[in-house]
């Protein structure tokens, strides 16, 4: 079983961030009401708490993906396995991931959400790990920026497991 290296980001220190990112989003969507479009399953557990941040009115949707291939990196093909339940023509989105690593799931789900012309369309992601970028992807609202480290915990998983750690850490494989 893999174990636990270090923590990179304690509760204490992801609630202040997150506290942080609701404060902006507000701000920029005082006069809004924004469809959040939540990545499952990972991004969950960040949106959670994200709304709980939030002062403006917001609508919480989810969306499920899946990639192909033997591994992502390589072939990095994508469908949706469970889409949006609301319309996003004309409305404001933004999507909530918890990790970009490679890009290409994001970059996917740009593609295909743009296609439906919201009037807006922004990134926001807890994690941001940009030496495993492969495609460019624009982020709007980021929480941290972290090294290549596989990293578990706040719905972050390894195969399903570690989801529910109150913390997010760096795993020893
Ligand atoms: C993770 C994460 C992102 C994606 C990021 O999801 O939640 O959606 O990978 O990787 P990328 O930038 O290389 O595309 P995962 O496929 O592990 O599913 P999960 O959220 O259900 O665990």
């Amino acid at each position: 079983m893999e174990k636990i290296e270090k923590i990179l980001f304690t509760y204490e220190e992801i609630q202040e961030r997150i506290k942080e990112l609701g404060k902006i989003i507000s701000e920029d969507y005082k006069e809004k009401n924004p469809i959040l479009a939540c990545i499952l399953k990972g991004a969950v557990y960040f949106a959670v708490d994200l709304t709980r941040n939030l002062s403006v009115p917001f609508i919480l949707d989810f969306i499920s993906i899946l990639s192909y291939g033997p591994s992502k990196e390589t072939y990095g093909i994508v469908r949706i396995t469970k889409d949006l339940d609301i319309n996003i023509y004309n409305k404001d989105v933004i999507i909530i991931e918890d990790i970009v690593d490679t890009g290409l799931s994001l970059a996917y789900l740009l593609r295909v959400l743009k296609a439906r012309e919201p009037s807006s369309l922004k990134v926001c992601t807890l994690l941001d790990c940009p030496g495993r970028r492969i495609i460019d992807v624009p982020i709007d609202y980021k929480g941290f920026e972290i090294p290549n480290y596989y990293v578990v915990g706040y719905g972050l998983d390894y195969n399903e497991n570690y989801r529910n750690l109150m913390y997010i850490a760096v795993l020893e494989k």
